[in-house]
């Protein structure tokens, strides 16, 4: 399995240009399935979450190509309504599906999506949406049986404002004659694009005046073209990383104001942005990082997938930082990892207290998941020597070219497999 090496030390200095989102990505693409007409989407991040949702889209019967982080999707006989174990264990957004097999065929057999490294991570919330939206869901052997006699329009207020519930649920409502209402929805950037190319395919999505979502079903849906966001949590992943190494980074192609949050702590910490509309730039600061307090939250709160790069951030402030988790009931596997790189952290539940220290060391470090992996990464870019980081199959899954785009900003870090490469 592929590991990363990094020499660590190096100020980051350039420019860096974001990717598509990873998170409006995958819903987008599963959106397709609304449509038998042909889909076209734009800045598509290559990554291994994206190429596995284009598996699960051609299990299920559509024809994919993919080119240039461009894809496009189109009917290629009838869908199948069924999901394999194998697809939905290497990536929980593929429960997705769901919605738009219920909408279209008012059925689906998805297996239950399992928990990950982060957390348990259960359905309840999308499957409590659907039985109000007049369906039956069975639990049976590790799989759900979705299905339905008839879907009608409901109003349903999410008991969280869960961002898969939300456009399991928007996708399903589309095809449902009548008005379904949505309340508690998640607002995140990524929940727009879905229900900016949904409108686009011909749904009738809109927000009231209490952020509720109204959604009128038609009789039928068309295909669309579609540009996806820029990524905010790589944004705010290359922002922390040029901040960490007191470099000097633009980061480009992005939407500043989805990581208004960050930006308003970064200056707290002590930092200087420049921010236009498509650009933000962290200029070098050699002075003391303050410690500043997070709680992770829905958005437009603190995102809990850049929790761990603002830990790593925060191992190396003037004082003590306290990290709330209050998403994920265990996204603090970096931590201890963080501490073999010389690190002051002391988790208890859902805090984390970080001391910070002059400088990390180097060590041999493996990634638990995505963006602790970013935040080993992360680590390793501060860190005098040479950091070498293991599964970075799991940093594949969200970081589009990442040793590319890194080494572009002076950063010295290499992939090599133990396995197959030359030491
Ligand atoms: C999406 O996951 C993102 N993934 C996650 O990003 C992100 O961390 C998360 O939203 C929160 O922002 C994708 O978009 C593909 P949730 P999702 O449903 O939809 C609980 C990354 O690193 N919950 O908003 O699964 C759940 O257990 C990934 O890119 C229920 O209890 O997140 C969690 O504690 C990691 N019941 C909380 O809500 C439900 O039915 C938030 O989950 C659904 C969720």
């Amino acid at each position: 399995m592929d590991r990363f090496l990094i020499t660590g030390g190096k100020k980051l200095r350039g420019t860096v240009h974001i990717s598509g989102s990873k998170n409006a990505a995958l819903p987008i693409l599963v959106a397709t399935l609304l449509t038998d007409d042909k889909c076209t989407l734009h800045r598509v991040p290559n990554l291994r979450d994206v190429r596995t949702t284009l598996k699960i889209l051609e299990y299920l019967g559509k024809k994919v190509t993919y080119q240039n982080n461009t894809v496009t999707v189109e009917a290629n006989g009838p869908l199948k309504k069924d999901l394999p174990y194998e697809l939905v264990k290497q990536m929980r957004a593929s429960f997705w599906v769901a919605g738009p097999l219920l909408a279209r065929f008012h059925e689906a057999d998805i297996p239950l999506p399992g928990g990950c490294a982060i957390g348990v991570r259960p359905v309840d919330i999308h499957l409590k949406g659907f039985e109000q939206l007049g369906a039956t869901c069975q639990v049976e052997s590790g799989n759900v049986l979705i299905s339905a006699r008839e879907l009608k329009p409901a109003q349903i207020v999410l008991r969280f404002p869960s961002v898969g519930a939300t456009q399991n649920l928007l996708m399903c409502a589309c095809l449902i004659p009548g008005e379904t209402i949505l309340e508690n929805t998640a607002k995140e950037p990524e929940v727009d694009d879905v229900i900016l190319f949904l409108n686009k395919m011909g749904a009738q999505i809109k927000t009231d005046e209490k952020g509720r979502l109204i959604i009128h079903g038609v009789q039928k849906m068309h295909g669309a073209e579609h540009t996806v966001v820029a990524d905010r949590i790589e944004t705010g992943s290359f922002i922390l990383a040029a901040a960490a190494t007191r470099g000097d980074v633009t980061v480009a192609d992005c939407v500043p104001e989805h990581n208004a949050i960050l930006l308003s702590d970064l200056r707290e910490a002590g930092f200087t942005l420049d921010v236009t509309d498509t650009a933000v730039r962290v200029h070098a600061y050699e002075g003391e990082i303050n410690p500043v307090r997070i709680r992770t939250a829905p958005y437009p709160g603190f995102a809990t997938d850049l929790q761990a790069p603002w830990m790593t951030l925060m191992t190396l402030c003037n004082g003590t930082a306290e990290i709330d988790e209050d998403i994920f009931e265990n996204r603090f596997m970096h931590a201890p990892e963080l501490v073999r790189m010389g690190a002051r952290i002391y988790t208890e539940k859902s805090v984390a207290r970080v001391t910070g220290v002059k400088n990390l060391s180097a060590a041999h470090v493996q990634a638990s998941d995505l963006r602790g992996g970013f935040a080993l990464v992360m680590a390793g870019l501060c860190a005098e020597g040479e950091t070498e980081v293991e599964r970075v199959y799991h940093i594949d899954r969200g970081y589009e070219n990442l040793e590319q785009k890194l080494t572009a900003l002076g950063a010295q870090i290499r992939r090599y497999n133990p396995d197959k490469d030359e030491f």
